[in-house]
């Protein structure tokens, strides 16, 4: 176990925001978070777990005690004619947890190809993206209790997942550290692939069958044409949630504006892309200082240089603040602020 003081995290998050802790520590296995934890000096400090550092937002340096993640493995842990469990320990890049499965031929993660972080954040907002989320393949988790120090096992039901949210968001909130997710995976899967710019890749490669790969590789390449890649420019993916709104809102903008995206999701429920309604307010690929949204997607912002997190939060604040002025609409951030 490496434990450090003074670590500088500006590599360890994809805002690239130069910050530090005052202690930091990697872990590679449950019995090292246990005697990590069991430290006298350590118990009365703030504690972070540190994934990838690609939901975050520092916005000053960390009083207290990082814990980096580097518990490693996966594996198959149960078969059946139709369906296969993974185990995948925390600290594996969710990235590559999708190319095992997709090498396989195992589907039900393949939307969610080349989402940047670990295993053990996945769970945390339950990770989405073109029309899947991680809910819709999970099985089970693994934690330790970061103040008894004992091992929690929670299944589906336990985690209460929703729309980018799940109990490690609400009512657990930084008490438990996730060490193992276990996934159930289909080997005849039904590929989703109505998002609609998915399905226009797919209709543009006129390919004659689909498999569980083209999927993961249109995906891939639908994300790079409107993604910014963190090595090159710092941002946390989308920065707020897509926001529900009511019907009579909704006939609001549509006084505004002629041609509005939204979807139904339940009576008098409907989403709105909170990309769309930053646009729309004249907010995209503006530059505030050292930070700014993206030219390509208004719901990313973006680290235009040396920014720090009190000019990427204020921007946030302020595109907050001409969303609602202009939509009536609250948005909220998705990306955890520290
Ligand atoms: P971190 O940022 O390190 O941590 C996030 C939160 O989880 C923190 O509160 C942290 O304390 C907690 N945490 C992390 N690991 C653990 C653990 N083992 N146990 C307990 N708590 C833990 N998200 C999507 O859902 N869909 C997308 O399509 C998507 N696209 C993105 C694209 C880009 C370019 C970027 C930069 C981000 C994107 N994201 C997306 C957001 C991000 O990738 C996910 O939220 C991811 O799961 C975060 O993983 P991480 O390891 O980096 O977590
Ligand atoms: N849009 C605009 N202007 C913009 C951005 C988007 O008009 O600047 C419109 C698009 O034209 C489209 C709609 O908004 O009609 C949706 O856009 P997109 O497909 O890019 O998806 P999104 O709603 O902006 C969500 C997730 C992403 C996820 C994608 C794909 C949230 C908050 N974001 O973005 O997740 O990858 O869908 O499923 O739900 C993340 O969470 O970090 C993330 C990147």
């Amino acid at each position: 176990m490496i434990i450090a003081e003074n670590k500088s995290l500006q590599n360890l998050n994809t805002f690239g925001i130069n910050v530090s802790s005052k202690y930091f520590a990697s872990v590679s296995n449950t019995e090292e978070i246990k005697e990590l934890l069991s430290l006298e000096k350590f118990k009365r400090e703030k504690k972070l777990i540190l994934g990838g550092g690609s939901n975050i937002l520092f916005t000053k340096d960390f009083d207290g005690l990082v814990i980096s993640n580097d518990i490693m493995g996966i594996s198959v842990v149960e078969e059946t004619d139709e369906e296969v469990i993974i185990s995948a320990k925390s600290g594996e890049e969710w990235d590559n947890l999708v190319d095992y499965t997709v090498n396989k031929n195992l589907g039900g993660i393949e939307n969610l190809k080349l989402i940047p972080g670990k295993v053990g954040a996945s769970p945390i907002q339950n990770i989405g993206a073109y029309g899947v989320e991680l809910k819709d393949s999970f099985y089970q988790l693994v934690t330790v209790n970061l103040n008894t120090l004992e091992e929690l096992t929670f299944n589906k039901i336990d985690c209460n997942f929703g729309y980018r949210s799940s109990v490690f968001k609400h009512e657990f909130k930084d008490e438990f550290i996730i060490t193992e997710v276990k996934l159930k995976l289909r080997k005849n899967p039904s590929l989703n692939i109505e998002y609609e710019s998915l399905k226009k890749e797919i209709e543009n490669r006129k390919l004659s069958s689909l498999s569980v790969k083209n999927v993961a590789e249109v995906v891939k390449f639908v994300r790079e044409s409107k993604l910014p890649d963190p090595k090159i420019t710092g941002n946390a993916g989308s920065f707020f949630k897509n926001p529900t709104i009511s019907e009579s809102t909704l006939n609001e903008i549509k006084k505004l504006e002629i041609h509005v995206p939204s979807y139904f999701i339940s009576e008098n429920e409907y989403k709105i892309p909170a990309g769309w309604l930053i646009e729309k307010s004249g907010l995209k690929g503006i530059k505030f200082g050292n930070a700014g949204t993206y030219e390509k997607q208004a719901l990313v912002l973006v680290n235009l240089g040396n920014a720090n997190g009190k000019e990427i939060k204020d921007l946030a604040e302020y595109i907050m603040k001409i969303v609602n002025e202009k939509f009536g609409i609250q948005l909220t951030p998705e990306v955890n602020i520290i």
